[in-house]
């Protein structure tokens, strides 16, 4: 059956590196003739980029697929053809179709550059007058990247590029290391030429994605290069204008990496830097290679090369054997490393990590009121991070249209929302602001004339 008049629906749930391999599905899918929607009404194909990270996130992809079906029949319509891509994808494979024969397509992220063939696979099903059912999950010997199309799209000035892939770290857990697999760096040149290309179509800020980013060490013709003398090579390139990074591990933050926070200008002074506690004992017991004190030392000689850098993390509380005084030293370890924002978590078991396995696991309740409680912590950290802006001026970029005229949302060094009217501006513009308002989640600036700002 030809495919020119399909019409393909791509749902994103879970991290960056999701929305980048969505957005690299989609432009597979629309050189084999999709037409992408962003709507799942009436679409032939609802793809589901799924994550694994937490618990319920295969429950969540199971009651989505019923959804898209029922749905569907509620319209009278031909249920869609259902592909789940991502960790729940990889993590569950061909028994994804035995639960839920809705399923048609089963893909994994090493795997999805070869969904031009998997498509023909399953309209040859199709024909056979079989419900088609397809899956692949492999770790294939080739590099998806050299596959995929060479062509980026591109919406809006801002844009991720996935620099290395994998994790060799095994934080007990963790299920990255065997959803995403073995760390694993692209060649330097692939990266250059892939943000060369986005720079020419208007991108000025690329924030470069990696399970582990600054374990980077891509292949280059001079020699292997770090993730420092990759930012490096890129900020040679004229119109790029922001070089963002995410997520890195303590371990890994290499003596050139913070140099470059003090010498590479179009390096952004915000680190998002996991620390998940603040126990020595539990980060043993994670196996994190790092305690409280190294990790706060890092940040001080990151501080040191880079006075006004921006801190964020990601916690974990209720891992197994998580005691009163253990999360009470991850409460002082973030009173003394002070965050812009944070992401924390109450611990989930994962089917197949060493901490599932673990005798003394933390009841809910317990870790629920740790939770809110270090929240509360992390979010009054957050709003004065935010109101510690007032009256300050620095470089906008307008990364989205707001709801009036005139109005922009834009991106400010440090990773915040503001949110700015400048009459006759345009997406992509950067834009000397003064910040005149300031929430704990945005702020609000008012434009800097040219002469004030000089
Ligand atoms: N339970 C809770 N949080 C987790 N994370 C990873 N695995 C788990 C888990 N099993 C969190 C960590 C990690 C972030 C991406 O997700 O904080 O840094
Ligand atoms: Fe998971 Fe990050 Fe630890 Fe790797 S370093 S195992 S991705 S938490």
């Amino acid at each position: 059956m030809a495919t020119e008049h399909r019409t393909a629906h791509i749902k994103t749930f879970g991290c960056q590196m999701n929305v980048y391999d969505s957005e690299r599905m989609a432009e597979v899918l629309a050189e084999a003739g999709y037409r992408l929607s962003d709507s799942a009404d009436n679409a032939d194909l609802v793809l589901l980029n799924t994550c694994h990270i937490r618990e319920k996130a295969s429950d969540k992809v199971y009651s989505e697929v019923g959804r898209v079906r029922a749905e569907a029949m509620e319209r009278n319509a031909r249920p869609p053809m259902v592909a789940v891509a991502g960790c729940v994808a990889q993590a569950e494979g061909g028994e994804m179709i035995r639960r839920a024969p809705g399923v048609n397509l089963v893909v994994g992220p090493q795997s999805y550059h070869r969904l031009p063939q998997l498509l023909q696979e399953m309209d040859a099903q199709a024909a056979r007058g079989k419900r088609p059912h397809v899956v692949d999950t492999e770790f294939p010997a080739d590099d998806k990247f050299d596959h995929l199309p060479t062509a980026r799209s591109v919406r809006g000035p801002t844009a991720f590029v996935t620099v290395q892939e994998g994790c060799d770290k095994f934080c007990t857990f963790c299920v990255v290391p065997y959803t995403r697999g073995a760390e694993v760096s692209r060649p330097a040149q692939a990266i250059l030429d892939e943000v060369r290309q986005l720079v020419d179509k208007g991108v000025v800020d690329v924030t470069l994605l990696g399970q582990n980013v600054n374990a980077y060490h891509g292949e280059h013709a001079g020699g292997p290069l770090s993730l420092a003398g990759l930012a490096d090579r890129l900020a040679e390139i004229p119109g790029l204008k922001r070089i963002r990074y995410t997520t890195s591990h303590p371990r890994d933050m290499a003596d050139d990496l913070i140099v470059a926070h003090r010498d590479n200008p179009k390096l952004m002074p915000f680190l998002h830097l996991p620390v998940q506690s603040g126990s020595d004992r539990l980060l043993a017991a994670m196996n994190r290679k790092h305690t409280a004190a190294s990790y706060l030392a890092l940040v001080e000689r990151l501080r040191a090369a880079r006075p006004d850098l921006a801190l964020s993390g990601d916690f974990i509380v209720g891992f197994p054997g998580e005691t009163d005084a253990d999360f009470e030293a991850t409460l002082e370890l973030v009173r003394a490393a002070d965050y812009a924002q944070a992401y924390s978590f109450k611990y989930s078991p994962r089917p197949g990590t060493p901490a599932a396995e673990m005798v003394d696991q933390v009841p809910e309740a317990v870790k629920a009121a740790r939770l809110a409680q270090l929240q509360d912590l992390l979010f009054a950290q957050q709003a004065r991070f935010n109101e510690g802006f007032l009256g300050r001026t620095f470089e906008l970029l307008l990364e989205r249209h707001g709801r009036h005229d005139g109005q922009f949302i834009g991106r400010s060094p440090y990773m915040q929302s503001v949110h700015v009217t400048v009459p006759g501006g345009r997406l992509g513009d950067m834009i000397p602001v003064r910040i005149v308002g300031a929430g704990p989640h945005s702020l609000e600036g008012a434009l800097v004339q040219k002469a004030e700002a000089a």
